[in-house]
C-alpha cells in the first residue's frame, strides 16, 4: 500500500521533532507530510548534552549522538489527532531501545505500531537504524528485520515506511536486507540514516564536538550526499529488478534544489531533510520546492514523477 506526500519533501525523522510544538511548526511549513522523532515505549532523555553539532558553514553537516530523547509512544498517541487537523498525512517514527519494561524489541515495534495506529497515524517510520544505541542495529541483521517486519504486518493495516542504514561499506549485507523486504508489504524504504562512528573536532577548544559515544556520532548533511545517492540508487535498482511496489525516499545530504533533483534522478519519489531543517528552520521546505519547481520548468520537465529512477549511464 503506497502514501502519497505532495509536495514530495517532508522532515526527516529526528531533528527538532520530539514535541507538539516542534511539529506543529513542522505542520505549518510547506512539508508535504509531518515525520515525528523516532518514538520509544518508554519515554527517553537521551544523552548528555552536547550531543548535537551543527556545522552551518555548509561545508560538513551535523554530528548527533542524541540517544533517542522523546515522550514515549503514549504521549504521541495523545499528540497524533492534534497534528492531523494540520490536513497532511502523520508518519510516526518507531524505535526500539532498553527500556524499564524489559520488552524484547520485536514486542516494542509491535506494541507501539498497533497504539499508533489506533490513535490516527497516516503511516509508521520503522526506525531500524539508530546508530547511538550501545547495541548494533536492527538494520544491519537480516533475522531482526525480518522479525519487526512479520510482528508488525501481521496487525497493522497502514502504510509502513522502513527507515535503513548506510550499507556501502557492506555490500552483501545490502542484498540480503533488500531480498527480505521483499517478502513484506513495505510502502517505502527510506535512506539512509546517519553514517554512523563519525567524529569531528573543534579546533578552537581542541575537544569532540559532541560527548556521548567518547565524541562518536552519527553524521548528517552535505558529506553524506553521495552516499546517500548510491543507497537510493541501489534501492531503486533492486526493487526494479524484482518488480516491487516500494518506493524509495532519498534522505542525506539535501541543502539546495539541485541535491533533491539528484535524489530523484536517483530514483527517490520523496525526499527528507534533516540538517537543513536544523540549519534554516521551516522555511526550507518551501525554498527547496521553489527551487525543485524552477529547475523543473528551467530544464523542461513538468512534474518530479518524470525524473524518478532516470539518470543515465556515463
Ligand atoms: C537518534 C539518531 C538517529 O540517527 C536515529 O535514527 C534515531 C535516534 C538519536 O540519537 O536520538
Amino acid at each position: 500500500m503506497g502514501i502519497r506526500i505532495y509536495p514530495p519533501i517532508t522532515n526527516a525523522s529526528g531533528p527538532l521533532s520530539v514535541t507538539y510544538e516542534e511539529l506543529e511548526r513542522i505542520a505549518r511549513s510547506a512539508t508535504g507530510a509531518i515525520v515525528t522523532k523516532s518514538m520509544t515505549h518508554c519515554p527517553r532523555q537521551g544523552n548528555p548534552e552536547p550531543r548535537l553539532w551543527a556545522h552551518l558553514d555548509g561545508k560538513i553537516g551535523s554530528l548527533n549522538s542524541m540517544g533517542l530523547p522523546n515522550l514515549g509512544y503514549q504521549e504521541y498517541a495523545k499528540l497524533i489527532p492534534k497534528l492531523k487537523e494540520f490536513g497532511k498525512p502523520v508518519i510516526a517514527s518507531i524505535a526500539s531501545a532498553p527500556c524499564a519494561h524489559n520488552l524484547p524489541p520485536v514486542e516494542q515495534y509491535r506494541e507501539i505500531a498497533g497504539a499508533i495506529e489506533k490513535a490516527g497515524a497516516d503511516a509508521l517510520e520503522l526506525n531500524l537504524s539508530c546508530p547511538n544505541l550501545e547495541d548494533v542495529p536492527i538494520s544491519m541483521d537480516p533475522q531482526s528485520v525480518r522479525a519487526v517486519l512479520s510482528a508488525v504486518t501481521r496487525d497493522v493495516k497502514i502504510p509502513i515506511g522502513v527507515k535503513l542504514s548506510p550499507y556501502n561499506n557492506v555490500p552483501k549485507l545490502f542484498e540480503e536486507i533488500a531480498r527480505t523486504l521483499l517478502d513484506f508489504e513495505i510502502a517505502y524504504v527510506a535512506t539512509i540514516n546517519s553514517e554512523p562512528l563519525t567524529l569531528d573536532i573543534d579546533l578552537k577548544t581542541r575537544a569532540k564536538v559532541i560527548r556521548p559515544n567518547d565524541g562518536f556520532g552519527g553524521l548528517g548533511g552535505p558529506a553524506v550526499l553521495p552516499i546517500a545517492l548510491a543507497e537510493v540508487h541501489r534501492f531503486y535498482r533492486f526493487f526494479q529488478k524484482h518488480r516491487a511496489q516500494i518506493a524509495v525516499w532519498g534522505v542525506g545530504g539535501i541543502i539546495r534544489a539541485e541535491d533533491a533533483i539528484k535524489h530523484f534522478l536517483a530514483g527517490a519519489s520523496v525526499v527528507q531533510i534533516g540538517t537543513l531543517f536544523l540549519w534554516e528552520g521551516p522555511q526550507a521546505f518551501e525554498r527547496l520546492w521553489a527551487g525543485i519547481q524552477q529547475w523543473l520548468t528551467e530544464n523542461g520537465f513538468s512534474s518530479v514523477e518524470e525524473l524518478i529512477g532516470q539518470v543515465r549511464d556515463a
